[in-house]
């Protein structure tokens, strides 16, 4: 049978299989398996996981794909100028992602300025000897201003997180225009960088990984965060500078760090495991039931009507 659909895993609910119904000539097989590559020959569309990118290579082997669904928002892993080029539609998940992503960055905001999984581990080592004054103790948030990178729906879910938190939200965006951010609870400044940097005594990272991106938050621009700033990065990894932070927070210039994204992930650089102050999570940002159906049935009913359309 010659295969249309190719997917490299049936996804979360039951949306793959309906579109299945609907065009019984699609596969599930794993990413670069054998099967897979032998699939590229036919595919008219492949759905694929941010943890697989897709190089020209692969798209060479497909010479009738019509469009490539990302199980995702980000879409960094993925060959945009051959696409834009072959004319290959993309469908990722925005927006059914947003609210999920923008709890997991507050989580980790909570988790390290409260320093839950220490406490939590002192409970469960059975050596905790009972309520003391200065034990465990954290940073409060209320009063303090909060520099968010990317305006986008996610950026602006988490500013209405952090103001309910009584925190101050400023912004930063690519576009480096300085319109306010109308964020849905009030309206924020969005300032250059140079400005924003210095008063966030939380930066969190809410801005796709772009060529202007990536490697935004290097060690100059990391010097410029007041002493003992939080950082919080649940967007990509490539646009911290891990080694960078990881220096600021021994030197305890950086008051703490909590990730849910690392450059070069699965794989983590295994000097995080000894950095003081940290919260480290496997890229849970959308890693809920509902948000995974949603997800699925976006990318789903987005790449049946791309190949349900006639040809133009
Ligand atoms: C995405 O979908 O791009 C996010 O990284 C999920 O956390």
């Amino acid at each position: 049978m010659s295969i249309r659909i190719l997917s490299t895993t049936p996804l979360v609910g039951r949306h793959l299989h309906t579109l299945g119904e609907n065009f019984p000539e699609m596969m599930i097989a794993p990413y670069r398996s054998i099967a897979w590559k032998m699939a590229l020959a036919s595919a008219e569309a492949m759905l694929v996981l941010l943890s697989e990118p897709l190089t020209e290579g692969d798209l060479e082997l497909a010479p009738r794909l019509k469009v490539i669904g990302s199980y995702s928002v980000g879409v960094n892993h993925l060959p945009l100028a051959l696409c834009r080029a072959r004319g290959i539609q993309i469908v990722n998940t925005p927006s059914v992602l947003t609210d999920a992503t923008a709890d997991l960055a507050l989580a980790l905001l909570l988790g390290v300025t409260r320093r839950i999984a220490e406490g939590e581990a002192l409970l469960r080592s059975g050596t905790w000897k009972g309520w003391a004054p200065d034990q465990l103790l954290g940073y409060g948030l209320t009063g303090k201003t909060c520099g968010i990178l990317g305006a986008g729906p996610i950026g602006r879910a988490f500013a209405r997180r952090v103001w309910a938190l009584g925190m101050k939200p400023v912004f930063w965006d690519r576009e480096g225009k300085h319109r306010p951010v109308d964020f849905g609870a009030g309206v924020a400044r969005r300032l250059p960088l140079p400005a924003l940097l210095p008063q966030s005594s939380v930066l969190s990272v809410h801005c796709p990984l772009t060529e202007e991106t990536r490697g935004l938050l290097n060690r100059a621009r990391l010097a410029c965060l007041p002493h003992h700033a939080v950082l919080i990065n649940t967007a990509r990894g490539g646009i911290l500078d891990e080694s960078a932070a990881m220096e600021r927070l021994h030197s305890g210039l950086l008051g703490g760090v909590g990730l849910d994204v690392y450059e070069g992930e699965p794989k983590l650089d295994p000097a995080w495991l000894r950095a003081p102050n940290t919260v480290l999570l496997p890229h849970l940002g959308s890693a809920t039931v509902e948000t995974r159906e949603a997800m699925a049935r976006i990318l789903c009913d987005g790449v049946g009507k791309i190949l349900a359309s006639p040809p133009c």
